[in-house]
């Protein structure tokens, strides 16, 4: 892994995009993932990148962090693409960092109005992105409740479009899981060996299906706990310490996400009542206390304050990441798209 101050090492010619260092992005030579990427196609879950992809990915994704932090105007690398936001559930973070994120790289964005679309006639998720990708369409980010169809779509269409998984339905999230790496490495910590406790209903939860693959991949020791109805069991299986209670799961946590509760699982019986699960699960001040003294609490959003985590632990800007992952997904998503789509050639087809 190259550290920060590699990023200054001069390029060969072949990762220059232009001349113009203003509108550049100029990668050093020495990133250990970047073969492979030039060969991924789409992005579809954390579970099958290689460790070298994501700390190529973490590296570009600082770079484009610097490069957004100074103001610089947009870049030019991505001028000649267009990227189409495909949001068939609602969002605020992904979809508008995502499109931040490609104006940044200089393509062009396209959302299309899923409600004002011909999907309200019938028309398939395969046929809608067939349609974009005729028009010239170069990536396809889409968030959709079934999981499994983001895959589906780059089966489908494998050489004729990028497939950017945005969320689908429990199965998976990777760009909230990269952008959760990213902001806990930039608290200075290294994820290997480090004790990382996620909270909440586990069993719904496509963000901690990619973080569990991701976080694991680079050696965490990952704790969960929550509602024994909210929680797979299952898990055991896979390396993660499973607790019903919330106290073991934190004690001694160097982070801790809290997931969204999903309201509507109340409907559905599968946790007692709000107030229990305050009750129990709740993120405060007094609780973390049990946690390493430097633990970072982390939220993928939308919040319900109150009820995951308290409105005071969550504006706490010394212990909460929250604000900084929102801001963190702009750069990653450039990262994404940049390493997706900044070598286009037939070598990502073979
Ligand atoms: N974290 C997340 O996916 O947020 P949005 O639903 O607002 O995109």
């Amino acid at each position: 892994m190259s550290d920060a101050s590699s990023l200054a090492v001069e390029p060969s010619s072949k990762n220059r995009m232009s001349d113009d260092k203003d509108t550049n992005l100029i990668l050093p030579d020495n990133l250990p993932g970047l073969s492979a990427w030039k060969k991924r196609r789409h992005l579809l879950d954390t579970k099958d990148l290689t460790v070298d992809e994501v700390e190529t990915l973490i590296a570009v994704a600082k770079l484009c962090k610097d490069i957004h932090s100074k103001g610089r105007a947009p870049l030019t690398v991505l001028s000649h693409k267009v990227v189409a936001n495909l949001f068939y559930e609602n969002s605020t973070r992904t979809r508008s960092s995502f499109e931040l994120a490609a104006r940044k790289l200089g393509a062009s964005v396209l959302n299309l109005d899923i409600r004002m679309s011909s999907v309200a006639k019938g028309e398939t998720i395969e046929d809608t992105a067939r349609t974009l990708v005729s028009m010239g369409v170069d990536a396809v980010v889409q968030r959709h409740s079934s999981s499994g169809s983001a895959h589906k779509l780059a089966e489908l269409l494998q050489d004729e479009v990028h497939v950017l998984n945005a969320g689908d339905g429990w199965n998976a999230h990777p760009t909230q899981a990269l952008l959760d790496l990213f902001s806990m490495q930039e608290t200075g910590k290294t994820i290997k060996g480090r004790k990382v406790a996620i909270i909440g209903d586990i069993t719904h939860s496509r963000v901690a299906r990619s973080n569990i693959w991701l976080l694991q991949k680079l050696g965490a020791d990952i704790h969960v706990a929550g509602p024994p109805t909210l929680v797979p069991v299952e898990l055991d299986a896979f390396g993660v310490t499973v607790h019903e209670k919330l106290e073991p799961a934190i004690k001694d946590a160097d982070f801790v996400i809290a997931l969204r509760l999903q309201l509507e699982r109340q409907d559905e019986g599968l946790i007692p009542s709000i107030g229990e699960y305050k009750r129990l699960y709740r993120l405060d001040h007094q609780r973390i206390k049990s946690c390493k003294p430097e633990v970072r609490i982390l939220h993928p959003g939308p919040v319900n304050r109150g009820i995951e985590i308290t409105d005071d632990l969550v504006d706490d800007s010394k212990v909460s990441l929250v604000n900084l992952q929102v801001a963190n997904g702009i750069a990653v998503r450039m990262a994404v798209l940049y390493l997706l789509m900044f070598d286009d050639t037939d070598e990502k087809n073979t």
